[in-house]
């Protein structure tokens, strides 16, 4: 069974018992300002689990592209990636947790076909503070299910002291097995979702078991321990509460929410616990073999090596494809990272490679059939991509110049460097002992804390980046981005294409592609028409319609995005059917009519890239 022919199978299976296919939404987040990506399935779907109704139904499947920054710092074991699939299944407000466990059973069992004594399961032990109790109802659901297959599945209390033992469900408290975006109750904000859940692990063997290095080697083993021998492969949330002003109350519908890692999936249906020797990532690592000569396997410093530039390149390049390229801010800012430490990594191995050209057209390829989106814009993904990889080369080529002016070296010194250069640490140790010295990770560590903990204050501020708000003027600079964008298209042509936007209180960012610096008249042309439209005060009208039929209609959509069959449209102009000026698939929101834009100026014209171009957009006066 390969990549897509499980995330085929999943998709059948949900469609088979009555639910829609929904495409996988963007990497970065419409107009949520909580947060900077698309880190889980539910998260798009979160205004229809709290209770607005969802154009396809009540039964929704899909595989979502995710990304989890915060994950970066932990690549190079057998099952962490940065950016990944989340088979999900939803129910809003229909069948709970019967048809909910039982499908999930019979998936894994049969269609997969896991064998099911090497599944074990964890519900939630409730919460008196909250007011909620232990999830027996899924208790009594899996042992029905373990049973029908001939196993006796014993239910078993604080299986993180006592080990699995002849447990099969296990009960955890909310650090575990409880889902909200916002983690444990007490940190839910007011009108977030969420509820109990129950984990599917999937057991490698106990063989497996790091006993030499695993910081958990004298613990007894459970299924929720990091030792390496369970995977954590799904998990069904039953999401029936909303936080209130004074605690929790029942969501006026209760829902299913699944999400199932479909790389990790696939590790256990092959029985490998290493992701990247399933075919998720097999394409990559070869080619990566084939251009450095040195096998993956080979020492378990090159199988971590081969690791991260895997998984970087590819969330790089799936960032890239959702409109995200590498820069100093917001989301760009990952994007750096990731590619850097991809080069960083690279040398390490001592040859010279340019990973971007090498596996652009792989990860392309691999990903043809279910995101066509990244062999379109395959040549400008790869473009954009090894653009920074040179600048980053140069880098740390000066890095290297740097050090050699050094007469000695300390911990101080190579922080220095590596702060400034993206220096990697390990490298100045290896200089300093072929000069004699020996440098301490320890100090260098200490130097990068403290560092670190500055810049995690810093970014508390970034996190806010996109849309930050719904404020008037965030909502009136969302409404002129769809102006600037017709205009431009009026004035320079119908290839222009949005490639992003970005609004805080003071501007709009708006990239698109073209090839070229605009001229004065140009940009005088594009802001004198947004200023025109916004003086003849539009009105701004909201359809829900036949995506075919609103694109045959001329409607804009973001290139490289996928959309369901009914879209969210906004038309701007006299009439939504015979005079408009634009009309463009959007979620909203925007305001009601041009005149509550307020007059703009245009800042600022430059290059992101190559084939890109940047304006920003500011209030006048
Ligand atoms: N949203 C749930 C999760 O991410 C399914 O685990």
């Amino acid at each position: 069974m390969t990549l897509d022919q499980l995330r085929t199978a999943y998709i059948d299976f949900f469609v088979k018992r009555g639910h829609v296919h929904i495409p996988s939404a963007s990497l970065v987040p419409e107009n949520d300002p909580t947060t900077l990506f698309t880190g889980s399935g539910m998260q798009p779907i979160v205004p229809y689990l709290l209770g607005a109704v969802h154009p396809e139904g009540e039964r929704l499947v899909n595989s979502q592209r995710c990304f989890r920054s915060q994950d970066i710092e932990d690549i190079g074991d057998n099952r962490h990636t940065t950016f990944f699939e989340m088979l999900g299944n939803w129910s809003l407000g229909d069948y709970f947790k019967r048809e909910q466990l039982s499908w999930v059973f019979e998936f894994l069992t049969t269609v997969v076909g896991i064998d099911p004594a090497k599944l074990y399961v964890t519900v939630f032990a409730g919460n008196s503070d909250i007011g909620v109790s232990a999830d027996e109802r899924s208790v009594g659901i899996w042992k029905e299910l373990f049973s029908g297959v001939g196993i006796e599945a014993k239910a078993v209390k604080h299986a993180g002291t006592k080990g699995i033992q002849d447990g099969r469900i296990f009960y955890y408290d909310d650090e575990k097995n409880w889902w909200s975006r916002s983690g444990i109750p007490a940190k839910m904000p007011v009108g977030e979702p969420g509820g109990p859940d129950s984990e599917l692990f999937y057991d490698f063997g106990s063989e497996l078991r790091l006993h030499e290095t695993s910081v958990f080697a004298s613990d007894p083993c459970h299924v929720n321990c990091d030792c390496g021998r369970f995977m954590e492969i799904g998990n069904s949330v039953f999401m029936e509460f909303q936080k209130t002003d004074s605690g929790f109350a029942p969501l006026s519908q209760k829902n299913v929410d699944f999400g199932g890692g479909l790389e990790r999936i696939l590790a256990a249906k092959h029985n490998t616990p290493d992701v990247f020797q399933t075919d998720a990532f097999a394409p990559i690592i070869a080619k990566l073999e084939t251009a450095s000569g040195i096998s993956y396997t080979q020492n378990s410093e090159t199988t971590r090596i081969f690791r991260v530039v895997a998984d970087h390149m590819r969330a790089a390049v799936m960032l890239a494809a959702d409109g995200v390229v590498p820069g100093g801010k917001g989301q760009g800012y990952f994007a750096r990272r990731l590619l850097r430490r991809s080069v960083r990594f690279a040398h390490q191995s001592g040859r010279e490679i340019h990973l971007s050209p090498l596996l652009t057209p792989v990860i392309a390829q691999m990903y043809a059939t279910v995101h066509p989106t990244i062999s379109e814009q395959a040549k400008y993904i790869q473009d954009v991509l090894f653009e920074e990889e040179k600048k980053f080369e140069k880098t740390l080529e000066k890095g290297l110049k740097e050090l050699e002016k050094y007469e000695t070296l300390d911990a101080e010194r190579a922080f220095k460097l590596y702060e400034t250069y993206g220096f990697p640490f390990e490298l100045t140790q290896e200089i300093a002992r072929e000069r004699g010295q020996e440098l301490c990770e320890e100090d260098f560590q200490k130097a990068q804390d403290a560092h670190s903990q500055a810049s995690r204050s810093a970014s508390a501020g970034m996190f806010k980046g996109g849309l930050e708000d719904d404020s008037d003027t965030t909502v009136a600079f969302h409404t002129a981005t769809h102006l600037l964008h017709a205009a431009l298209r009026q004035v320079l042509g119908e290839e222009v294409q949005q490639k992003g936007s970005n609004i805080t209180a003071d501007r709009l960012r708006f990239d698109f592609s073209w090839g070229h610096k605009l001229t004065q008249e140009e940009k005088h042309a594009v802001i004198t028409q947004v200023n025109d439209w916004i003086d003849a005060d539009l009105p701004v009208h909201h359809a829900m319609q036949d995506k075919a039929e609103a694109l045959k209609q001329g409607a804009l959509a973001f290139f490289g995005e996928t959309y369901p069959d009914t879209v969210s449209v906004y038309i701007i102009g006299a009439s939504p059917d015979a005079d408009w000026v634009s009309k463009e698939l959007c979620g909203g929101p925007h305001v009601t009519s041009t005149g509550q834009i307020g007059h703009l100026v245009l800042q600022k014209e430059k290059a992101v890239s190559s084939g890109v171009r940047r304006v920003y957009l500011a209030r006048s006066g």
